[in-house]
Order: structure tokens, then C-alpha cells, then sequence
């Protein structure tokens, strides 16, 4: 069996916190090659890029690097989440391109590659994730890597004529043809690839996710929407009930009804609308008034990033407005909590919750989504409403589906949610988890490094 090799910014150590559920499927897919995790080793220093960090845990070898404060600035605040992270989430409005962070972005990319090769053997399946590491096939085959090469992107891909207003747009996107496969979230994703592809990159598409790059190679592409580790979610709620912190929270709502809203503090997430739309449901809804809680954890993201920053100044004024105009003595509407919760505690926080409002103006995904799915009781299953600019939207069909940017729908739908009788939640959260249930991360895993191993047969 070929070794397995991970690559992405981000690499879950040994004894970190809690790993989520992608950490848990990569290192059992890892483990069972005694594979190679590679990326950044969260470490910026005052010198140069590039010292190496070696680590073993079981049959996994984790490999880091490194990377100086000026680098990291450019590579990870600078092009990947000023310039590629907005332009991914189709937000052009907030695209910063200079060609500096575009230097360090490469340079770092180039640095990855460069204390990989040696490392690599020709059997070897690479897999690389996410848009911090577009080029990174490229910078590999220019030091003679053979192996197969795959690339996942976590994130939504946006229609080609916005990628093709980013200044020198085919560096990064056009070295997306330099791997064996390019897996997507969704087949809309994919489509919108294919397009630049042909538009705006020389290739071509022979049929679906059959492609020729400019000089005629052919590589593959295809969607494998990415899951959560269904059984482990189920069970943690099953016993998270029993938790203190979960009790307390129950305590607390003093027989209310819960709706939670949990996301990184992040623009593409829609926070503002979403508590702008809670505002709207208790002004149309003024019986409802005392009857709902709504409780949103966004832990505090990128504060490198100036519009980060100004998202979480917006959010307070907005959660203070708020609760400002409607609270009474013993009811604060909106609960505003800016810390990271575990999912044992997490997951019993969803199954006690009748709403959970996951309104992203876009999504590549929305593990939130899925796990919330997988967190209810089935005899007493919440509600999920959830944007259609979410990727989990395609497979999680029977939720409430709402446009996060039309707040009277979106109240609107919080108010159903409410209502909704027994049997129709039960219906609703049936059809979810069944799709939840079977195409878990494993699953997918399993697909896309099966689609890579194949591209080559
Ligand atoms: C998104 C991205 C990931 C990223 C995560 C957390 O899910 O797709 O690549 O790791 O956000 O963001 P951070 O910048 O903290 O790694």
C-alpha cells in the first residue's frame, strides 16, 4: 500500500486539543500507511523560514516547518486570508492584492515544497488541503516529484470571471492543473472550475471532470462533499446531557426554547444578518417575546486581519443593541459568547437546542450544519435552518432552507421553527441524518484518496 502524505497549513499535533473530526479521518488514514502529516508548525520566529520539527505518534510522522514573522504575514495574513479567502467567499469588495503578500504566498509555497521533495518516494499519494497551498503541486513537479498529487479546497470556489479579476490569477488558480486530482465541496464548485479552466486557463474539458491542462496533460476532477464522524457526534450528545456546563445551560434557559448559532468570527458566516434577523422575529413576533433564547458562540478568528477586528467591534454593539431594546429583567435575548466550547460539551449545547440558525452568506460546507443533524434525539429532533449559499445545503435538503441576506425570511423561518409540530421535525431530521449517517468522513476520505490512487492505475 502507497504511504499516505498530508500536507495543509494547519497540522493537528500530537496531544493538542481536542481533534476535530477531518484531524480524526486524516490520522486514520495516515496510521494505516505509516504516513507523513507536513505543514506549518504554528511557530512564527524572529529569524528565517524554514527550521524542521520532527514528531511520532503511533505510525504518524509529523513534519513542520517553521516560518518567520515576515513570511507569515505575507503568506497566511496577507495573500491567503486578505486576498484569496475573501475572493473564495465571492466577496471581491474586500480583496487586498499587492504583490509583496503574492511573493510571500509563493515563496512560502516554494519553501513547503522544497523541504518536501527530499522526502517524498515516488509511490507515495500526496494530499493536499486548502487554498493557503494552491501551487504547491507546481512548486513539487519543478523538483522532479512524480507521485500523484491530489489538492482538496475546503472552501467554495468562486465563478471564474470574479477569479479572473484577481491580478496574476493564474498563478495560483492555473497551478491548480499541476495535480492529479482537484476535489471540490460541491459539484457547483467543480463547474465553476471547469469553466475557468476553459475560459480563463488555456485547458480544456474533455467530459465531466476529465481535464487537459494548456500543454494537453490530462488530470481529473470531481466533488466529494466532505462529512463529520457521525457515530462519534451521536454518541458525544448522547452523553453530553449528563455534562455539568450542559445543565447549567439547560438550568438556565428556565424552560425557554434554544436557538444557537456556533461559527468561527468570520465575515463569510453572516453573524450580523443573522442577529439582525433574530431582531426582526422578536419585533413581528412580539408574543414570542421570553420565549426564546438565542445563544451565539463565535470564537474570535484571524484578529491578524483588520475586517476580523471589525466584525467583532460590529457584533458587540449589534448583541448590546439588541438585548438593549428587547431584554427584560429576567430574559436577555441574545447570548453572546466569543469562547471555543469542546464538542462533548458542543454537541449536548445542540441537542438541547429546537433552532440552530447556520446562515452563512457563503459556505464551502458547514460542519456545524451536519453535526447539529447528528447531535439530535431522534424521538425530539431541533430544527435546521440553513442558508442555500452553504454547501451542505445540496445534501441536507430537508431543512428549513433560507437566503441569509432576506432577514424578514429568515425570521420568518425562525418563527416555523418554533412551531414546527413533532412529527414533521422527526421527518425532516430523518431524511438529514440518513445522508449525514452514510456519507461520513471516513466515506469521504475513503473517495477521494481511492479517485486519486486511481488516476493513475
Ligand atoms: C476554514 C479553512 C481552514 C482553516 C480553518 C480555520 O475552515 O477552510 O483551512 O484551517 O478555517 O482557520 P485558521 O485561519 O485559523 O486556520
Amino acid at each position: 500500500m502507497s504511504r499516505l502524505v498530508v500536507v495543509s497549513n494547519r497540522v493537528a499535533l500530537p496531544g493538542a486539543e481536542q481533534a476535530g473530526g477531518l484531524a480524526v479521518a486524516l490520522k486514520a488514514a495516515l496510521q494505516e500507511t505509516g504516513g507523513l502529516w507536513f505543514g506549518w508548525s504554528g511557530r512564527t520566529v524572529r529569524g528565517n523560514s524554514g527550521e524542521l520539527h520532527e514528531q511520532r505518534e503511533g505510525d504518524i510522522r509529523y513534519l513542520t516547518v517553521d516560518l518567520s514573522r515576515d513570511d507569515f504575514e505575507g503568506y497566511y495574513n496577507g495573500f491567503a486570508n486578505r486576498t484569496l479567502w475573501p475572493l473564495l467567499h465571492f466577496r471581491p469588495d474586500l480583496v487586498d492584492y499587492n504583490r509583496e503578500t503574492h511573493d510571500a504566498y509563493r515563496r512560502v509555497n516554494a519553501l513547503f515544497a522544497e523541504k518536501l521533495a527530499k522526502r517524498l518516494k515516488p509511490d507515495d499519494i500526496v494530499w493536499v488541503h486548502d487554498y493557503h497551498l494552491l501551487p504547491l503541486a507546481e512548486e513539487l513537479r519543478m523538483r522532479g516529484v512524480e507521485s500523484r498529487i491530489g489538492f482538496f479546497l475546503h472552501v467554495p470556489l468562486p465563478s471564474a470571471d470574479l477569479i479572473a479579476a484577481l491580478p496574476s490569477h493564474n498563478r495560483p488558480f492555473g497551478a491548480l492543473t499541476a495535480y492529479d486530482l482537484v476535489g471540490f465541496q460541491t459539484e457547483r464548485d467543480l463547474e465553476r472550475f471547469q469553466d475557468y479552466l476553459r475560459l480563463y486557463a488555456g485547458g480544456k474539458v474533455v467530459r465531466k471532470g476529465v481535464l487537459l491542462d494548456r500543454a494537453g496533460r490530462e488530470f481529473r476532477a470531481g466533488a466529494f462533499p466532505i462529512g463529520i464522524d457521525t457515530p462519534r457526534i451521536a454518541e458525544l450528545a448522547a452523553d453530553a446531557v449528563r455534562k455539568p456546563g450542559v445543565k447549567r445551560l439547560q438550568a438556565s434557559l428556565a424552560g425557554r426554547s434554544l436557538a444557537i448559532g456556533v461559527d468561527r468570527l468570520d465575515y463569510s458566516k453572516g453573524i450580523p444578518e443573522r442577529f439582525r434577523a433574530f431582531a426582526r422575529f422578536l419585533d413581528r413576533h412580539p408574543e414570542k417575546r421570553g420565549k426564546l433564547t438565542f445563544l451565539q458562540i463565535a470564537p474570535v478568528s484571524r484578529g491578524g486581519v483588520g475586517e476580523y477586528r471589525a466584525l467583532k467591534r460590529e457584533l458587540e454593539q449589534l448583541a448590546g443593541h439588541i438585548n438593549g431594546g428587547y431584554a427584560e429583567p429576567d430574559w436577555t435575548p441574545v447570548r453572546y459568547v466569543n469562547r471555543n466550547y469542546p464538542h462533548a460539551t458542543l454537541t449536548g449545547f445542540y441537542r438541547m437546542a429546537r433552532i440552530a440558525l447556520v446562515t452563512p452568506l457563503r459556505d464551502g460546507m458547514n460542519l456545524v450544519a451536519k453535526e447539529f443533524v447528528a447531535a439530535q434525539d431522534p424521538d425530539d429532533p431541533g430544527v435546521l435552518i440553513l442558508s442555500s449559499f452553504a454547501g451542505a445545503a445540496r445534501e441536507l435538503d430537508s431543512a428549513l432552507q433560507v437566503n441569509p441576506y432576506d432577514l424578514d425570511g429568515v425570521a420568518d423561518a425562525i418563527a416555523t421553527g418554533l412551531e414546527m409540530p413533532l412529527a414533521e421535525r422527526r421527518k425532516r431530521w430523518r431524511k438529514m441524518m440518513e445522508r449525514v449517517g452514510r456519507y461520513d468522513i471516513h466515506a469521504w476520505r475513503k473517495d477521494f484518496l481511492s479517485a486519486l490512487a486511481a488516476t493513475r492505475a
